[in-house]
């Protein structure tokens, strides 16, 4: 069962202070990555999966997409999407109208998705969440058009491994990321902003096989680390260059 814990209230208010909640797709420090994994979104119709408070559904409106929609489980959160797209509305640079965006509170893990209707999807950060995430591969591929885009981004199967997972400070005062239990798929309960919360482990090779199998060619692939000027930006990301925190891919529909 779906936990939905981007609605209680403690989890919540912890991500609602994250830099990436405050400051949108600029606090994302994996955004300038993601974003080059992106086709041509003017005139696109585009299905953002887990879209949260809506950032990446207000970037495709900006940069002309027909449409998009938005598609979470959780009520707060797409309730300050709505905020935030109608506050943007009205000094957008798009010349779109408030229309552009749809917002629906669905579970990815049985949402029905209509067929054909979508040029470009894309997910941030909410795959990792999915127990049945090839079912959901198999129906985003039906929703797309043929030769459409998937990009998305998860937690890496490096971070989500380890059944207590968390940095490990060895006597030297180097610090590790513990791998661990990495060929047992499945449930994992971390302590991330709230206690008990839930994330799925898969290794890269189910999540690349399972694109290949839903009919998707598999565009780009990337361990996701902070560059050497981000880091020298931000000291403070120097460790996430220690391992990958972040996969990105970029699949394409091989219906032709
Ligand atoms: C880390 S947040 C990312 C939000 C947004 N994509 C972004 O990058 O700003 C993950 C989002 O996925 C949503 N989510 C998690 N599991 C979901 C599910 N089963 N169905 C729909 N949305 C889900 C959460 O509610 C949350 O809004």
């Amino acid at each position: 069962m779906t936990q939905n814990i981007y609605d209680e209230e403690e989890f919540f208010t912890a991500y609602s202070r994250l830099e990436r909640s405050v400051h949108g797709l600029d606090g994302a420090p994996e955004w300038p990555s993601l974003r080059a994994l992106l086709p041509e979104l003017r005139g696109r119709r585009v299905l953002d999966l887990g879209c949260g408070y809506g950032w990446f559904c207000r970037f495709a409106r900006d940069h002309g997409a027909s449409s998009i929609l938005g598609v979470d489980v959780s009520s707060r959160m797409l309730e300050r999407a709505r905020e935030l797209s109608s506050d943007t509305d009205s000094h957008s640079n798009s010349d779109t109208t408030g229309d552009t965006i749809s917002y629906l509170r669905a579970d990815l893990e049985t949402v029905d998705l209509p067929t054909d209707a979508f040029d470009v999807a894309y997910s941030s950060l909410a795959f990792h969440y999915l127990t049945h995430l090839s079912a959901l591969f198999e129906r985003v591929h039906a929703s797309l058009t043929p030769g459409g885009s998937l990009v998305f981004s998860i937690e890496h199967p490096i971070v989500t491994a380890a059944m207590d997972p968390g940095w490990i400070q060895s006597e030297n005062g180097a610090r590790r990321w513990p791998v661990d239990h990495f060929a047992d798929e499945g449930s994992r309960t971390t302590n991330w902003l709230a206690p008990g919360v839930l994330k799925q482990h898969r290794t890269t090779g189910t999540y690349l096989n399972s694109l290949i199998r839903a009919g998707f060619t598999i565009a780009h692939v990337e361990d996701w680390m902070p560059t050497k000027e981000q880091v020298a930006a931000r000291p403070e990301w120097a460790e996430e260059r220690e391992r990958p925190l972040f996969m990105l891919v970029a699949a394409l529909s091989r219906r032709a």
